[in-house]
């Protein structure tokens, strides 16, 4: 059979950057996919403005797609709010040229929508629900939808708070990473309720969806459902920050537009059809620390997300490994600790070691780490990083012999494990320590 060609207009985009290296890495054989870029050139994508009619004209006669997805759109909010004549022009007269485009060589839609087509309300959304969004981003998506749906063959695709983990990407949890790593307090609100999505996810299950030849409306989100606020806290969790710096504050204070509040969406008619199955917020974390470049600014620091495996008995993790890139890889391990901590704010460590290298995990509970490179020939030499381990996503933290460490106990009854690559030598002492002040400011806090 021929492969069909599938055109990604707003290639550039989080999710058409994601469905395009899907598609070319697994369902190569099912499909020829084209890409467009606007403003970000993109390498292997073509320039396509949708408000540029003749462009869109030529891309079309260019390509003859069989399917086209949509994802282009203005999508911020308050920008929608602020400027909008061009939300219109983008989000719906250029919706209307691509539906004729389509109507002319029977090609099927597939609309990126979004949860803001519905204004919220304390009990599951189903897809049949009354449409009344708040804003007028929400707006334009609507009549973007009700031009869609002229069509035979297309998907409205109603999504929800999508991430990824490209560095420069402006998703939600780069953002919080951004500012967390920065030092800097990151406001949120902590009354607004909804799906995180990750892209990936997102990609596989709308892949699904056009191989089922599934038609009409779906809700295609994540499984969990939380605040902002919460959300938030696990990103500075699973990324080893300090979720102290996350501020709760109510959402109007936050932006100057209306959101909706409570979007909790049912998954019941999606789940019907695919058997990839939408990712609760736990896995979404674990997948996107494994995409994730940890870059812990101090030379060989490492720090690595351990993967943690579920089934109906419980969960599985590889603490040491010669060969997995999820759990410290040790060529030689000498040796095995367990610190059990039954307090708070209790310091241990507060030293360094001449040629032992380590591992800490925290099996139980969360610590704070403080690191200072000691050793003089080192790139990094002088240089401090703080980080925060936990239980939850739980993390390996790499420590090369030659840096001093210090780590304090956030909970009660918390437990670490470090592994040593040179057993305790009581005839050879290698630790030489320093008193806490050592450690500075940043560790008092
Ligand atoms: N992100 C979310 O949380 C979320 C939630 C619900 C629904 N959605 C929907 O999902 C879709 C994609 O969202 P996203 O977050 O992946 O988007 P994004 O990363 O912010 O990218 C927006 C895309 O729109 C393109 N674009 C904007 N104006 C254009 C124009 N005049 N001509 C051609 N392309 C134009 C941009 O191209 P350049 O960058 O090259 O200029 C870019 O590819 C949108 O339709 C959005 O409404 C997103």
């Amino acid at each position: 059979m021929s492969k069909k060609r599938i055109l990604i207009i707003g290639g550039s985009s989080k999710i058409g950057l994601t469905l395009i290296n899907i598609i070319k890495n697994n369902f190569s054989s099912n499909f020829e996919v084209f890409g467009t870029y606007n403003t970000q050139k993109t390498p292997q994508l073509t320039k396509l403005d949708i408000t540029d009619y003749v462009m869109m004209e030529n891309t079309f006669s260019k390509i003859q797609p069989h399917i086209v997805i949509l994802t282009a759109a203005l999508i911020h909010p308050l920008t929608c709010e602020e400027n909008k004549t061009l939300a219109w022009k983008t989000n719906v007269d250029s919706v209307k040229k691509i539906v004729e485009e389509c109507k002319k060589i029977n090609s099927k839609l597939i609309f990126l929508s979004s949860d803001y087509v519905y204004s919220g309300k304390n009990s599951l959304i189903e897809e049949t629900d009354s449409l009344d969004p708040l804003n007028y981003y929400g707006k334009t998506k609507l009549e973007g939808e009700k031009l869609v749906s002229t069509l035979e063959k297309f998907l409205i695709i109603r999504t929800a708070w999508v991430n990824d983990t490209n560095p420069n990407s402006k998703s939600f949890v780069m953002q919080v990473i951004n500012s967390l790593k920065q030092n800097r307090i990151f406001n949120v609100a902590t009354d607004q309720f909804g799906h995180p999505t990750y892209s990936v996810n997102l990609a596989e299950m709308i892949i699904e969806l056009i191989l089922k030849q599934a038609n009409g409306i779906f809700h295609v989100t994540g499984s969990t459902y939380i605040s902002r606020f919460e959300f938030a806290q696990k990103i500075a969790m699973a990324f080893c920050l300090n979720h102290n710096l996350i501020h709760g504050v109510i959402s109007k204070s936050n932006s100057g537009i209306q959101r909706p509040l409570n979007v909790n969406l049912n998954l019941n008619k999606l789940k019907s059809i695919i058997s990839v199955n939408p990712l609760t917020l736990e896995e979404q974390l674990n997948l996107m620390r494994i995409d994730y470049e940890f870059d812990p600014i101090l030379k060989d620091v490492k720090l690595i997300p351990i993967g943690k495996f579920h089934d109906e008995r419980g969960s599985l993790s590889v603490m040491v490994s010669k060969n997995r890139n999820d759990a410290p890889n040790f060529d030689i391990t000498q040796e095995v600790y367990l610190t059990e901590i039954p307090n708070s704010q209790t310091i241990r460590a507060s030293h360094k070691h001449h040629h032992i290298d380590e591992f800490f995990i925290m099996l139980d509970g969360s610590a704070k780490f403080v690191l200072i490179d000691d050793r003089e020939n080192s790139s990094t030499y002088k240089k401090s990083f703080t980080t925060f381990l936990n239980d939850e996503f739980r993390s390996a933290l790499f420590v090369p012999s030659g840096i001093f460490h210090i780590f304090k106990t956030i909970q009660n009854n918390s437990k670490c494990l470090a592994i040593a690559s040179k057993a305790f030598d009581k005839n050879k002492p290698d630790t030489i320590s320093v008193e806490h002040k050592f450690f500075g400011t940043e560790f008092e806090n």
